[in-house]
C-alpha cells in the first residue's frame, strides 16, 4: 500500500508565505497596482492570443520578450532570465546558486520570500539587521559579507524594501557589491518608485551583481506572474538550467513583450501612485501612528495607542484589508498599507481614524 511520508523535517516549522485573501470592499493588502493596464494593451494581447498556435510549446528562451527587455534596460538578451513571476527567478537563483553548503545573507525585517525560499532550497541562512529606521548600517554589511570562509554565497538586498518603503542608498549596495564574495542580488520589485536604479552598479567591476523585476506592480499586472533578473549571461544561463523547460507560457510572454509598448502609460501610473502615496502620508501624520518614510507604492505604520492587530481587525470590519506586519520580527505593532485608488485611500484613512 502507498503512503504519505513525512514531509522534509526541514520544511516542518514553515508554514509558507501568505497573505490572507480576505474579502473586502478596498484591499490594500499585497502592493498591487489599484489601476488596470491600459485598454490598448488588453486589445492587442486579445489579437495576439487569437493567433496562437496552442498545440505548440511556447519558445522555451522567451527570445523576443527577453530581447524587448533588452532593450528597455539598453543590455543585451543574454543579460535577461525571465519567469513566473520574480519569485520564480528568486527561486531559480537559489536553486542554482544556494542550496546544502551554501549561506544566503538577508537583512531582517524585509521581504519574507528570500528567507523562506532558502529554507525551501536547503540553503542556510544568515540574518544581518537594520537600525530603528530600518537602513542597514554599511560597516556591519561590508563586515558581515566579509566573514572569512563564512561569507554569503548570495546576499539579498532589496530597495525599495519591502515592508518598510524606503530604497537603500547608492553607497551602501555599492559598498556591499564591492566586498562581497558571491553574487548580490537587489529585488527591485518597486524599482520604478526608487530614486535610483542597482542597474545602474553593473559593469565588468561587477560581474555577481544581479537585478530582478516584476511587473506586478508597477506594470499593473500581477495576475499574468511575470518577473525577470538582468545579470551577467553566466547568471543567466545557470537560470536557465535550473527551471523547468517551457516554464513560461506563451500567454505571459506576449503579456509582457506588449506591455513593453506602453512605457509611458507605466510611467504616469507610477507618477499618480507616488502622488497619491504623498497624500495618505499626509492623511497619517494627523493620525496618532508613526510612520516611516517610503521610496515605494506602500506605507509601513505602527499605531501609538492602540495594538497593531486591533486596528488590523478594526479596519477589516470596516471592510478595509491592510498587511497585518504586527507580530513580524522586528516589526513588532507594525501595519502596512498599499496605496490605493483616490477612493480607496480616503477609505483607508476614514476607517483608520474611526479604528484609532
Ligand atoms: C520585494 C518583492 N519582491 C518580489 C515580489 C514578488 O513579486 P512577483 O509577483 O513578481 O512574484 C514581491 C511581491 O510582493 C515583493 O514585494
Amino acid at each position: 500500500m502507498s503512503a504519505v511520508p513525512p514531509v522534509r523535517p526541514d520544511l516542518r516549522l514553515s508554514e509558507g508565505y501568505h497573505s490572507p485573501q480576505v474579502d473586502a470592499e478596498v484591499r490594500l493588502n499585497t502592493n498591487e497596482s489599484p489601476l488596470a493596464p491600459p485598454q490598448a494593451w488588453r486589445e492587442e494581447l486579445q489579437a495576439a492570443l487569437a493567433e496562437v498556435p496552442f498545440h505548440r510549446y511556447p519558445d522555451r528562451p522567451a527570445t523576443e520578450l527577453r530581447e524587448a527587455l533588452a532593450g528597455l534596460h539598453g543590455v543585451t538578451a543574454a543579460e535577461i532570465f525571465c519567469a513566473n513571476g520574480s519569485n520564480e527567478v528568486l527561486q531559480s537563483l537559489l536553486l542554482a546558486f544556494g542550496g546544502p553548503g551554501r549561506r544566503a545573507l538577508v537583512f531582517e525585517p524585509t521581504y519574507a520570500l528570500h528567507s523562506h525560499i532558502a529554507r525551501i532550497t536547503g540553503t542556510g541562512l544568515i540574518e544581518g539587521g537594520r537600525d530603528d529606521q530600518f537602513r542597514i548600517d554599511p560597516d556591519d554589511a561590508v563586515a558581515l559579507v566579509s566573514r572569512p570562509a563564512e561569507g554569503p554565497d548570495v546576499t539579498f538586498l532589496c530597495s525599495p524594501n519591502n515592508p518598510t518603503g524606503r530604497a537603500e542608498p547608492r553607497e551602501t549596495v555599492a559598498a556591499i557589491c564591492d566586498a562581497a564574495p558571491g553574487l548580490v542580488v537587489v529585488d527591485e520589485a518597486y524599482g520604478q518608485f526608487g530614486p535610483w536604479s542597482a542597474l545602474e552598479l553593473r559593469g565588468p567591476g561587477q560581474p555577481g551583481l544581479v537585478v530582478t523585476r516584476t511587473f506586478s506592480k508597477t506594470w499593473a499586472m500581477a495576475g499574468a506572474r511575470l518577473g525577470y533578473l538582468v545579470a551577467d549571461p553566466v547568471v543567466v544561463s545557470a537560470c536557465e538550467a535550473v527551471v523547468l523547460p517551457y516554464h513560461l507560457s506563451v500567454q505571459t510572454q506576449l503579456a509582457g513583450r506588449l506591455a513593453l509598448r506602453h512605457v509611458p502609460e507605466m510611467e504616469a501610473r507610477v507618477a499618480h501612485i507616488t502622488e497619491e502615496r504623498g497624500r495618505v502620508a499626509a492623511g497619517l501624520a494627523d493620525l496618532p501612528v508613526d510612520t516611516w518614510p517610503s521610496d515605494a507604492n506602500f506605507i509601513l505604520f505602527r499605531p501609538r495607542r492602540r495594538d497593531g492587530d486591533a486596528v488590523w481587525r478594526s479596519l477589516l470590519d470596516r471592510s478595509v484589508l491592510i498587511r497585518n506586519c504586527s507580530s513580524w520580527d522586528g516589526l513588532h505593532g507594525c501595519l502596512r498599507v498599499t496605496i490605493g485608488t483616490e477612493e480607496e485611500n480616503d477609505r483607508f484613512l476614514q476607517a483608520l481614524k474611526e479604528s484609532l
